[in-house]
């Protein structure tokens, strides 16, 4: 029925064999950090239903930076021996996996109780104060970075992808609206770019050459005071000299909680996509596979996709959510998804144990 989104493609050295797939949902599972069964089974799911790529939830390079403690942290002992049962499950469905690096900056919760730093000195309204990242802390989350991606790779995991999207750190140093700093780090982009460059060659230099390392971007804020058209471009290219493998190109700010980088509005044919025009445009400026992700529902749309632009892969959060086999699923049935976009699976983790769907519970992952 559909032939482009299930021919395979390639990452680096690690061939797909599909272009679906899952993106990162932060499961909201871990146990003070730690991989529970809860999450093994969600990947186990994931990968019999046919994504041939799975981003994992983020999860933390390290215990400071992570939202909570049901956050993933990749630097408790035994990590590398969970993360590997994870690996070897979605390998023997024949999917990969990268695990998706996170340091949650201003997003990082109270309760934890860490000397909290984000890009700019900042008082919360539930009075948490979080200072402005000094120099010799953001010398440590570049290496944070390193250490977690050389225990991804130890695992067996097949990549890492670094977060830079949706408000969390490295995305307030992106933005103009959030990074107002008058060091080395902020002003003009290539200032702004600077910690993102810097946590890149510190990954790059922890797992070696061959070994592929993406990063999921916010092409726009899409607030006032956004990150530009040109500025975005710029960085992602330089991403690519730096020897980035993969790009996935989401846009959105979510630091007030607003949902805009999953949006509730996306229905089935009828406003599908909303972020695809800026993944079009990456994917004519890089030679390195872009990923669209957001608001795909239709399997028509997806192959049209794939069939008359150069994005290489589409990647489904919420459908996955909703439905881990529509990869299978869409071989015989092309029924679009059957996700509401209603957004309710963020708040099913406290019933559930895990994010799911809200509509089709503990049936869904
Ligand atoms: C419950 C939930 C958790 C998410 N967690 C993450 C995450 O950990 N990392 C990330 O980059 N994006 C995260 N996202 C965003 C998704 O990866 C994706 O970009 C977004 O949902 C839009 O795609 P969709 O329309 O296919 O759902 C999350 C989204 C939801 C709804």
């Amino acid at each position: 029925m559909y032939q482009k989104m299930y021919e395979p493609f390639r990452i680096g050295n690690v061939e797909i064999k599909n272009r679906l797939v899952c993106s990162a949902i932060f499961e909201r599972a871990a146990a003070d950090g730690r991989i529970t069964e809860k999450i093994e089974e969600r990947y186990r799911k994931l990968a019999e239903g046919g994504s041939g790529l799975i981003l994992t939830g983020m999860q933390a390079v390290c215990a400071s930076g992570r939202k909570g403690p049901d956050m993933v942290t990749t630097d408790y002992d035994g990590y590398t021996a969970d993360m590997r049962r994870i690996a070897d499950e979605a390998h023997r469905s024949g999917a990969k996996i990268f695990v998706q690096l996170q340091h949650c900056g201003a997003q990082t919760s109270p309760e934890e109780g860490y000397d909290h730093f984000a890009v700019c000195g900042t008082r919360k309204p539930d009075g948490t104060i979080y200072h402005e990242a000094a120099g010799e802390e953001l010398k440590k989350l570049a290496a944070d970075f390193g250490a977690a991606a050389g225990r991804c790779k130890a695992a067996g995991a097949d990549g890492v992808q670094i977060h830079c999207t949706h408000g969390y750190l490295l995305n307030t140093f992106l933005s103009p609206s959030t990074n107002h700093r008058t060091d080395a780090y902020g002003g003009p982009i290539e200032n702004r770019a600077r910690i993102l460059f810097e946590v890149c060659e510190a990954v790059r230099e922890s797992v070696g050459e061959g070994y592929p390392v993406a990063v999921k971007f916010s092409f726009s804020d899409l607030i006032e005071n956004s990150i530009t058209p040109e500025e975005s471009l710029f960085v992602l290219k330089r991403l690519e000299e730096l020897g980035m493998d993969m790009e996935e190109i989401s846009s959105g700010m979510v630091l007030d909680g607003s949902p805009r980088s999953f949006s509730p509005f996306v229905k089935a044919g009828v406003n599908e996509a909303p972020f695809l025009r800026s993944a079009e445009a990456v994917a004519e400026q890089v030679r390195i596979p872009v990923v669209s992700v957001c608001g795909y529902r239709s399997p028509e749309l997806v192959e049209r996709v794939l069939e008359t632009t150069k994005i290489a892969a589409v990647a489904f959060g919420r459908p996955l959510i909703c439905e881990p086999d529509l990869p299978n699923r869409w071989k015989s049935d092309p029924a679009p998804s059957r996700c509401l976009s209603c957004n309710q699976c963020r708040k099913t983790a406290e019933q559930f144990g895990i994010v799911t769907c809200a509509v089709r519970g503990a049936g869904a992952v």
